[in-house]
């Protein structure tokens, strides 16, 4: 029967009436039922936080939406301490101990899982899946990331340091004179960089100076991913959600071609019988029957476009901002730069990673970690059936926790004052002022068996690329970049609105 003619029938009308009538209060008395439940008798009720947090999950959901939930947890960090209940069956935490708690290994060898709402299990990538096939795959993936790889791999890295900056320069000689938003150049590079290691060709977008269609999709779906976790959490919205989809196919199909197109992409480097150094021959090399799978090695190329590119050009970018606004910083770097090497060349995998030659570049490296850490908010675990003793406090089972490094960084329990920039905190010579802090709450690249497996490909980047910023150019603040980091807004990742510099020959 059509809907029509079933609502034509008085009786079936009458009652689907009453039954949406009565359904909207019942929702309501639920809804309050089950805060008061929240607030007086849940297991977490007698950790602290505010009592609307306890009660509902909404707020912590509008603060993701508006893009301040960065600002907004460190605010309740401030006021209530190291633990926060961020939500009914969520709590936060900034200490060096809960890293450990939350992300180590356990005695027993077993871990927190990752929470399944957060990690879409549907997809298999080395992101999500559980422990033992993480084991399994993160020891094939491994000698994709070693450092004998990392020295094989760093001719076609050096390649796009070296054509970054003559780019750049070529942009001191363009009608820009020198002006251009540095983020999208880092964009640039780093997304190429992955793109060549993973794909087998990079995405072209230094060669065209602009972001490619692809580039610009990924930064849509991050910022999408708030949208998506409230659909998720309340039905009314994750209706509205699936209507919209239907109505607007192109929003859907958008998403599919995006897909598709990558998977085209990893699909034909697979297929392609070639020694180069890239992730996938290496990976390759060493898989066998009991290796990863087509959807897992599919899986884990895409998390490789897209962790191991926006991160490292994220980083960057803050630390090019934090040096314009300390100058007498960026003098000691330049001036430490131009000091270690004779020319150009010199600077290589093996001189900008050999320890001690550049260690005031370490310091400002790790200072932007901490003041702009790429991954500002909290990558959830959720608490195993026997629950978890985290900061010496038992937690039960079933609840999100995670360290959110925003909060932890610039909390002053952790750092001595914690809203200013000083490398000299990492210097192996630490100032009085600095011999308080807890340097182990910084963990940029988290910790334990699901740490960042890109993290000395991002670590050789990082020096080269800033080496060579601090060689080639001259740097200045653009007027209008002055207030770049007044209000960021932060998605999952940072938004991250142009920032333009003037740069310069250098100067002698
Ligand atoms: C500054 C740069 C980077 C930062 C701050 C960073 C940060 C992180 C963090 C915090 C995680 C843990 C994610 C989680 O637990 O959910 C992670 C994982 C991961 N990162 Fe990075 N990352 C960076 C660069 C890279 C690079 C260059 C690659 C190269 C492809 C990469 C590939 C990965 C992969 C594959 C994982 C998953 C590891 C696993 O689960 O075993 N990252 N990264």
């Amino acid at each position: 029967m059509a809907v029509a003619e079933w609502l034509a029938v008085p009786n079936l009308w009458l009652l689907a009436k009453s039954l949406i009538i009565g359904l909207i209060p019942l929702y309501f008395v639920t809804i309050i039922f089950n805060a008061l439940y929240n607030v007086f008798l849940h297991p977490l009720r007698k950790y602290p936080g505010p009592v609307l947090r306890a009660a509902f999950q909404l707020p912590d959901l509008v603060s993701l939406l508006r893009g301040t939930a960065f600002k907004d947890t460190k605010a309740l960090h401030d006021r209530y301490g190291s633990v926060v209940r961020l939500a009914p069956n969520t709590l936060s935490y900034t200490s060096s101990q809960a890293w450990k708690d939350i992300y180590g290994l356990k005695p027993d060898r077993s871990e927190l899982d990752k929470h399944p709402a957060y990690y879409k299990r549907a997809s298999r990538n080395l992101l999500v899946v559980d422990q033992a096939d993480h084991t399994r795959m993160r020891k094939l993936i491994a000698h994709a990331f070693s450092d004998t790889a990392l020295l094989e791999q760093s001719p076609i890295l050096t390649k796009y340091f070296d054509l970054l900056v003559a780019r750049l320069k070529q942009q001191i000689d363009g009608p820009e004179k020198g002006r251009v938003n540095i983020v999208g150049w880092f964009n640039f590079t780093t997304f190429d960089i992955i793109g060549d290691m993973t794909l087998g060709e990079p995405f072209g977008a230094l060669e065209q100076g602009d972001y490619t269609p692809w580039m610009r999709n990924v930064f849509s779906a991050i910022a999408f991913l708030g949208v998506i976790r409230f659909a998720e959490t309340y039905l009314i919205v994750g209706l509205l959600f699936l209507l919209l989809q239907k109505f607007m196919p192109s929003f859907a199909a958008k998403r599919a071609a995006h897909l598709e197109y990558t998977q085209k992409k990893i699909d034909a480097r697979l297929a392609r019988e070639t020694d180069r150094s890239d992730f996938v021959t290496q990976i390759l090399r060493h898989n066998d029957d009991r290796g990863m799978s087509y959807q897992e090695l599919l899986g884990t190329c895409r998390v490789f476009l897209v962790a191991g590119s926006e991160t490292t050009a994220t980083l960057l970018s803050g630390a090019i901002f934090y040096l314009l606004q300390n100058s007498s910083c960026m003098e000691r770097l330049k001036l430490e730069v131009r000091g270690a090497f004779t020319n150009a060349e010199d600077i290589t995998m093996r001189s900008v990673t050999s320890s001690g030659k550049l260690p005031y570049m370490e310091a400002v490296l790790q200072e932007s970690f901490r003041c702009y850490p790429p991954v500002p908010s909290t990558l959830p675990r959720i608490t195993g059936s026997e629950g978890s003793v985290i900061e010496g406090k038992y937690v039960p089972p079933g609840i999100s926790v995670g360290v959110h490094q925003w909060s932890a960084y610039r909390s002053s329990t952790n750092f001595a004052s914690p809203d200013t920039f000083d490398p000299d905190r990492w210097l192996p010579d630490v100032p009085a002022k600095y011999q308080g802090d807890d340097k182990a709450v910084l963990q940029p690249f988290t910790l334990g068996p699901r740490q960042c497996i890109g993290k000395g490909l991002a670590y050789f980047e990082l020096r080269s690329i800033l080496a060579r910023m601090m060689w080639h150019f001259e740097i200045e603040l653009d007027a209008e970049s002055r207030d770049w980091m007044d209000d960021p807004k932060e998605f999952a990742l940072w938004h991250k609105p142009p920032l333009f510099v003037k740069l310069k020959h250098r100067a002698d």
